[in-house]
């Protein structure tokens, strides 16, 4: 298959207006469509098999379904660290992590995943889920470089993501056309994640390719080597 980066659509907004868009959407986001993404993102959490004790960060954590999900995992001496760079999203994960009452081994903060504030390989895991496609080309690996140095030695990521693998069928020309024409509110564009992770030196482990609503989802499980 043929995977040229240069395919990839180009993302135009600036980080402000990405926050922006996100802080108004925050109240609503598992209205309009967070939760049909459930199914992908209970995928990448099974690929990326979080252990008790661990330390797992989340890159966008939007409405924090996923934090909670980790933080049952690592358990009491586990740590679960999330970046999200809406002020919108922090206040409404804040509060999901409040009410299953495991602020005990949660912290989140509001800032942009191209500048990590988190120690060289200190966390075991990181996930990503339909927020790897927001960065524009240049910025993909410039994230992918700052997960691989905050993790661990033989420690594992899993992105997942709306993908550019496969045939172009009418869905997908549909989500593009509305990419390109309503971009606040189909932001994602396909990437291809599994060679983004590969070009930043990431060992790809594990992929999947799912759909959506005929729109392909890659699910990838990575390493960083030397573990
Ligand atoms: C499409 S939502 C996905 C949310 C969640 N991961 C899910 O699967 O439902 C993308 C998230 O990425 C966040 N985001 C966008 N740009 C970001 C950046 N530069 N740094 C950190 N988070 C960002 C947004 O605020 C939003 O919460």
């Amino acid at each position: 298959m043929q995977m040229d980066q240069q395919d990839i659509l180009r993302v135009n907004r600036s980080r402000e207006q990405a926050r922006d868009s996100y802080n108004r959407l925050s109240r609503w986001y598992d209205m309009v469509g967070g939760q049909s993404e459930k199914r992908y993102r209970s995928e990448g959490l099974r690929l990326l098999d979080v252990q008790p004790g661990e330390r797992v960060l989340e890159i966008g954590y939007g409405t924090g379904h996923v934090i909670v999900a980790l933080a049952r995992r690592v358990g009491g001496e586990g740590r679960v660290y999330g970046i999200d760079i809406s002020d919108g999203m922090l206040g409404v994960a804040t509060a999901r992590v409040s009410e299953a009452g495991l602020e005990d081994r949660v912290e989140l903060i509001r800032g942009d995943a191209m500048e990590l504030p988190y120690d060289e390989d200190s966390l075991d895991a990181v996930f990503m889920s339909f927020t790897l496609e927001l960065f524009d080309n240049p910025g993909i690996p410039v994230v992918l470089g700052q997960c691989l140095r905050v993790l661990k030695p033989g420690g594992r990521m899993v992105v997942v993501s709306m993908s550019a693998c496969g045939t172009e069928g009418t869905v997908m020309k549909l989500y593009k056309w509305a990419h390109r024409n309503i971009p606040s509110l189909f932001d994602c564009r396909p990437i291809y994640a599994r060679k983004a992770l590969e070009d930043a030196g990431f060992h790809v482990v594990d992929d999947e390719l799912m759909t959506m609503s005929e729109l392909p989802v890659e699910v990838v499980l990575a390493e960083k080597t030397g573990g």
